[in-house]
């Protein structure tokens, strides 16, 4: 069966001190047991993090180069981020689609650098809420997963998480309900299940968006979300970890 992941999204958010007062929460607190656990931080905090964190803990990138190396100011390549231990790296999040104009093609040779260097991309998929009026939900968010999984090999596709984030739930404080994410989710494994029954049955598909303790049982009770992805909450290590517990 698929063990839940409880991954936190800091974006551009946190400090040194806040990895510290994580690194120090997470080693003193017993962690869920069958709960995997990771944080996602930005790249200068990713080395201290993998030193200092629990090695349960995972320590994941928000996103990477899709070139391997060469003149690319300012970029950071997956062969970099495997270095310093890094297991995991956001691909396709709302924000890089909008702000940074990461289209279906970025995305895609993005998951490529990833797992061409051994790391999990979480690859990130969400309608925004003009597509969800116009009841074009299912149709964006499986053609995001479409525009990846139809390059990739079967061996590919085994190796990613997914993430269902819609767009109008991210920061907003309006949460998915559960109906509303369980539908999302179970259209996402009915198409997984469409390349292969095996890929279905043993891929992850978190829930982000508003997502926290006080919603956090309730959507983790759905039976196609396999865990979550955290912003707002994943910076308060109380709220964090309530959240990891939830999953347990
Ligand atoms: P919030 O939990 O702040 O809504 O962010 C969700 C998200 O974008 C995680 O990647």
């Amino acid at each position: 069966m698929r063990a839940p992941l409880i991954a936190g999204n800091w974006k551009m958010n946190g400090s040194l001190e806040l990895v510290a007062t994580f690194a120090e929460e997470l080693s003193r607190t017993a962690l869920p047991g069958g709960v995997e656990v990771a944080l996602m931080v930005p790249f200068p905090y990713l080395e201290v993090a993998r030193s200092r964190l629990p090695e349960t803990v995972g320590v994941g990138a928000q996103t990477l180069s899709d070139q391997p190396s060469g003149a690319f100011t300012g970029e950071v390549s997956g062969g970099m981020l495997a270095d310093l231990g890094v297991q995991m790296v956001l691909v396709g999040h709302s924000e890089r689609r909008t702000l940074y104009r990461e289209d279906d093609a970025a995305v895609l040779a993005r998951v490529r650098a990833a797992l061409g260097v051994g790391l999990v991309p979480v690859l990130c998929l969400g309608e925004t809420l003009e597509e969800r009026d116009a009841e074009r939900t299912e149709a964006v968010v499986l053609g995001q997963l479409e525009a990846v999984l139809d390059a990739l090999t079967a061996d590919e596709r085994q190796r990613l998480v997914l993430a269902y984030e819609p767009v109008w739930a991210i920061g907003t404080g309006r949460t998915a309900t559960p109906d509303q994410a369980q539908q999302v989710h179970a259209a996402i494994r009915a198409r997984l299940a469409s390349y292969d029954a095996q890929l279905a049955e043993t891929t992850k598909v978190l829930y982000g968006g508003s997502m926290k303790p006080s919603n956090a049982v309730e959507l983790l009770a759905q039976p196609d979300i396999d865990g979550g992805l955290i912003g707002g909450a994943s910076l308060q290590v109380d709220d964090f970890l309530a959240i990891c517990h939830s999953a347990g």
